[in-house]
């Protein structure tokens, strides 16, 4: 028998990014900025897990249900998802200047998990919009909830104006613009990264309104 040594296994340090797009529509043009996110974190070396929204659908959120036990399969799926990644990069369409009712009752119903799979959880938002803001108003409204649950919102968010012309097939025709969102990409994947593989960095990030930990609305367990 030998007896050489058996080193411990090398934890897996690459990051893990799960990158979805918060419409339906089979030519969502925010479905192609999440592909152009996914195809820059694969070349940044990331493992990279691209979603659908429709694996997320799900019935509007009720108390009810959850107090029998009955959470929607879209539930559990992006529970089981972000919990999986590092990280997470959301290409959300602006409805009536604010986020989709689809992606704010995902995120209810993700928020009812125990451990809640947003905290901690760097996510990056971009949007892409005919307008000329690019739907930048509901990537802000985005924010509340996200940052409320502790995930760690990226300051820099990217915007896509007049979408429906700006692209050409999977890249941004203006040269200039597609660099961009190219080094948004990355800045945010350098700070997850570093996150991950150096946790001396502060982890716990959630705002606390002056209720007691033991209330219905407590969302996160700080140690
Ligand atoms: C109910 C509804 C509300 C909308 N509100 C806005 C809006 O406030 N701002 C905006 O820029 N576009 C708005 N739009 C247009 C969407 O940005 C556009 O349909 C976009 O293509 C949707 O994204 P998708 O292509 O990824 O599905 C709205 C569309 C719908 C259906």
């Amino acid at each position: 028998m030998s007896n050489s040594v058996v080193p411990p296994p090398v934890a897996d340090r690459r990051l893990r990014v799960l990158v979805f797009a918060a419409s339906l529509r089979k030519d969502s043009v925010n479905a192609t900025l999440a592909q152009m996110a996914a195809r820059q974190a694969a070349l940044y070396g990331a493992v990279v897990d691209l979603a659908a929204m429709r694996d997320f659908d799900a019935p509007s959120y009720d108390a009810d249900s959850e107090a029998r036990g009955e959470i929607p399969a879209g539930a559990l799926e992006l529970n089981r998802r972000l919990t999986a990644n590092d990280a997470f990069v959301i290409a959300s369409p602006e409805f009536n200047g604010s986020m989709p009712g689809l992606l704010k009752n995902a995120i209810d119903w993700a928020s009812r998990f125990r451990p809640q799979p947003f905290h901690e959880r760097h996510g990056l938002l971009m949007s892409a919009s005919p307008s000329m803001v690019g739907g930048n108003r509901g990537l802000w409204a985005l924010r509340i909830p996200l940052e409320h649950l502790g995930a760690r919102v990226f300051p820099d968010m990217f915007s896509l104006a007049a979408a429906h012309k700006a692209l050409s097939g999977e890249t941004i025709a203006d040269p200039r613009l597609q660099q961009r969102f190219e080094q948004n990409v990355i800045a945010f994947l350098d700070l997850a990264e570093a996150a991950k593989n150096y946790p001396c960095m502060k982890k716990a990030w959630v705002e606390f309104l002056g209720e007691s930990p033991d209330m219905p609305t407590d969302r996160v367990e700080v140690t």
